[in-house]
Parts: C-alpha cells; sequence; structure tokens
C-alpha cells in the first residue's frame, strides 16, 4: 500500500468532504468527486481551469494573496449550503497553491444530526420525566371492602396536607407504592418530582451518597462537579423510602436529622441547602418489632409514623377479588395485547379459595399467566383450566394406597405444613394465619413432624 495513494482516494473519494486543490494562480490541479458531483460539470470543465470560471465567489485568491487560513465560513453551491475552509500550501516559505475543502458536503447533513441528536435528547429526557413521576391515581386502586375503603379515603385526606409524613406498612404486594403514588399525585407536589428509592437495593455506603448527594472529591470515583441526591432533585415534590425497614441504623441517624432540620449537606460539602420534601416510607416489615430488637430506631419511627397506612393482605379482603379480577383482566389485555372477557363463576370461586401469600401482585401474576393461557387456545372467558397452577400447592399424592387414614391425614397435614413454609419463606406467624391454626399447635407440629425450619 503506498500512502501517497491512499491519500490520494481519500481525498478523491471521500464522500463526506468536497475538496479542492489550486496552484498559486487559482488554477484547479485537483477536485475530489464529491465537490464534482456538486458542482455538477464534467471534469474537463473543472480540472486545468481557472478557479474563478467554476466558482465566481472563490475565497481563494484571498488565502494565496494573504497566506493566511481561512476556517468556518458559509459556502453556497448549487443552492447547497455547506461550511468550508482553505488553507494555503506552503514550499520552501513561498504560497504555491490552496487547498479548499467543507467538511460537511451539505450543512443540511449536521443540521439532521443536530435534530437526530435532539430528538434523542428528548427521548432520554422523557425517560428521566418518567422514571421520577408517579404513575398511578387513587381511581386505580380497586378494592370495596370496607376496612380497605377507609384506607383509602384516609390517603385522599393525606393527599391534601402535603407536608405530613407517611408511614405504609403491608405484606408484600399490598399496594403500598400504588397509594404512594396516587397520595402525590393528588397533592399540590404533583407537578414536582416523585422519586423512589429502594433502600434495600443500594448498598449501604452507596445509600448516604444517593440521598444527599455529594461534592466534586467528596471520595474517590466522585464525579467530576458533584451530583444532587434524591433530596434535592425531590425538591417540592414527593420522596418515597421502600423498604426503609432495611436501611442500617446509621443511615437511620441520618435520615433523621434531615427529617428534623428540613436541611442536607451534600457528602464532602459544607453549605447546608434546604428542602422541601415531602416522605413517604413503606415497608412489609414490622418496625415495632424491629425496635425492640433494636434494628431500628424509636424516634425514626415516631417521626415517619405521624400518619400510617396499614394495607391489609387479600386474605383479609376476599369479597373484593372479583372486583379486582375485573380490573387486572382489562389492565392486562392492554398490556399483553389480549382479549380475553371474563372469567367463570367456578374459577372465580377458586381465586377465593387460594391464601394468596403475594397479595394482590401475585393475583396479578397468576391472572397474566391464565390470560397467556386462554389467549393460546382461544378462549375469551378465564376457567379453572387455566388456574391449575394454583392447585399445585396442595396436590400430592398418597405414598401408599393401603395407607390407614390417620397415617395419610398426618401426612397431608405434614405436607401441607411444609408446602405453607416454603411459601411463607419460613415466616412461622404468616404459617400459622394462613393455616388458620394457633402459634403454639404450629410449633406442635412441627416438632411432631420433624419439620426442619430454616433459620
Ligand atoms: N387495590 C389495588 N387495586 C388495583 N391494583 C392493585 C391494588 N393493590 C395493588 N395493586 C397492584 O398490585 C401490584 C403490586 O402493588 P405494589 O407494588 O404497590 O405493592 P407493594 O405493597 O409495594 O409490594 P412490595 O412490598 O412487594 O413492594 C401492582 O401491579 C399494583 O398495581
Ligand atoms: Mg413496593
Amino acid at each position: 500500500m503506498q500512502i501517497g495513494n491512499v491519500l490520494e482516494d481519500l481525498f478523491t473519494q471521500n464522500q463526506f468532504m468536497a475538496a479542492m486543490i489550486v496552484n498559486n494562480e487559482g488554477i484547479i490541479l485537483s477536485m475530489s468527486d464529491t465537490y464534482m458531483r456538486l458542482l455538477n460539470l464534467p471534469k474537463e470543465k473543472i480540472i486545468g481551469r481557472p478557479v474563478k470560471e467554476v466558482t465566481p465567489n472563490t475565497r481563494v485568491f484571498t488565502v494565496l494573496t494573504t497566506g493566511k487560513a481561512m476556517v468556518g465560513y458559509n459556502w453556497k453551491v448549487n443552492d447547497r449550503n455547506m461550511i468550508a475552509s482553505t488553507i494555503p500550501i506552503f514550499k520552501e516559505g513561498k504560497v504555491v497553491g490552496a487547498f479548499a475543502y467543507s467538511v460537511f458536503p451539505d450543512i443540511w447533513d449536521a443540521k439532521n444530526l443536530v435534530e437526530n441528536l435532539l430528538s434523542e435528547l428528548n427521548m432520554y429526557r422523557d425517560e428521566v420525566d418518567s422514571l421520577y413521576t408517579a404513575k398511578h391515581n387513587f381511581e386505580d386502586i380497586v378494592g370495596d371492602e370496607k376496612r380497605f375503603k377507609k384506607i383509602k379515603a384516609f390517603a385522599q385526606q393525606i393527599a391534601n396536607h402535603p407536608y405530613t409524613t407517611v408511614l405504609i406498612t403491608g405484606e408484600s404486594g399490598t399496594g403500598k407504592e400504588l397509594i404512594a403514588h396516587a397520595i402525590h399525585n393528588n397533592s399540590c407536589r404533583a407537578k414536582f418530582h416523585f422519586l423512589r428509592i429502594n433502600c434495600a437495593a443500594i448498598p449501604e455506603n452507596l445509600l448516604e451518597a444517593e440521598l444527599f448527594g455529594y461534592e466534586e472529591g467528596a471520595f474517590t470515583g466522585a464525579k467530576k462537579g458533584g451530583k444532587p441526591g434524591k433530596f434535592e432533585l425531590a425538591n417540592g415534590g414527593t420522596i418515597f423510602l421502600d423498604e426503609i425497614g432495611e436501611m442500617s441504623l446509621s443511615m437511620q441517624s441520618k435520615l433523621l436529622v434531615v427529617l428534623q432540620e428540613q436541611v442536607i449537606e451534600r457528602l464532602g460539602g459544607n453549605h447546608p441547602v434546604r428542602v422541601n420534601v415531602r416522605v413517604i416510607a413503606a415497608t412489609n416489615r414490622n418496625l415495632e418489632l424491629m425496635i425492640e430488637e433494636k434494628k431500628f430506631r424509636e424516634d425514626l419511627f415516631y417521626r415517619l409514623n405521624v400518619v400510617h397506612l396499614e394495607m391489609p393482605s387479600l386474605r383479609k379482603r376476599k369479597e373484593d377479588i372479583p372486583i379486582l379480577t375485573r380490573h387486572l383482566i382489562e389492565k392486562l389485555n392492554l398490556r399483553l395485547c389480549t382479549m380475553v372477557a371474563g372469567i367463570s363463576a367456578e374459577a372465580l370461586d377458586l381465586l377465593g379459595q387460594y391464601p394468596w401469600p403475594g397479595n394482590i401482585r401475585e393475583l396479578e401474576n397468576a391472572l397474566e399467566r391464565a390470560i397467556i393461557l386462554a389467549d393460546m387456545e382461544n378462549t375469551a372467558i378465564l376457567n379453572t383450566r387455566h388456574f391449575a397452577f394454583l392447585n399445585n400447592r396442595y396436590d400430592f399424592q398418597l405414598a401408599s394406597p393401603s395407607q390407614s387414614l390417620k397415617s395419610a391425614t398426618q401426612e397431608f397435614e405434614k405436607e401441607v405444613i411444609i408446602k405453607t413454609l416454603n411459601d411463607t419463606d419460613f415466616n412461622i406467624i404468616k404459617t400459622a394465619e394462613y393455616l388458620e391454626i394457633d402459634l403454639s399447635s404450629l410449633y406442635r407440629k412441627i416438632r411432631k413432624y420433624n419439620i426442619k425450619v430454616k433459620e
């Protein structure tokens, strides 16, 4: 490969560059194919011709006489706009010619590039906005059960008190996040950000920087210019501290100070910033028990617990299963692009018998699975067949057909206890609740059947 040839090819064939070389008298010695195409002239009317004949407005002569480059001027060829530059070529200290080129053959290419970048930027902006906005409203929170309706009405009232801190407790999947969104959206804070922080997902050493931000150089790896924390970003709006029960004791102390003073200080910084943020905290842990075990600060608990919403488990509001099911089928139809019309009475009955340890999220997942099954067989109404997987929990086979009734019953009992323990992640209290027996008899049976209980 000869460098000279490569350069020659680059110069003449580079489709992104209109370029030409003239000698010190302004005679065109060479021109790139792109430029020739733009001029729409045959080669013999270009090469060896005075540049003035080809492009009367040329700046080449200025460069040839001054010996100074002209960079980045507007250049028009046959109504097409370009950004061009012309630089002198020197030999032994004398100007022997000039090299003229445009980086973008057409300024509109640059414009298109900028427009594409802008639309991409706007897409990311929207995405960030959607991350920072609360999606759900009170209309999305379905339920007619008496106590549930009271909690919902209470939450609607709290929305009107934008400075009140709220603690939402309840088992997994009971709608804690949903209600936090709705409170934010119905308050005067709605036009500001709603920011969720999952205290369990962020490693303890990063949580402080995440919540309060940091200044440049606060620690090794700190970004240039520093970074605002979620409290600063949520200013005016709401911060949702999810899984607050997982927060370390030292972070709890720092959070308490912020709640008391309404002031944050970035890590490595020394100017406190006043913030106006409503805090909504949620957990599925029993914080009072954690206080007894010295795992949660009592003073922080009282600070958060100004208003307490306790989301009931689905087991305690089984009468809501039909209306929730209808609502979720509609929601899932939209998401899955399916057209399931409803559910049979028998299937609804089956859903009513199931204990739903994962609450509404589990119901939603079960319906999603059933809808997909029904859709695959083109059935419009969900029926018991589509929920067969729920039955597996208590489905078991007799070890031997000639068993006595007593030993078969005991075996069944043991099986049910083990399955429920597994489902509740070995939570003894929940297991007793699902099985509707008291704790002492559950412990007795665990000992009797020699069931291994995880620590
Ligand atoms: N009352 C309700 N009406 C309609 N949908 C609900 C209701 N409660 C919960 N859901 C739905 O159930 C799912 C779980 O709700 P959400 O995420 O709010 O639960 P969570 O209590 O925060 O659970 P976790 O503790 O596991 O985080 C969501 O898809 C939500 O939309
Ligand atoms: Mg949640």
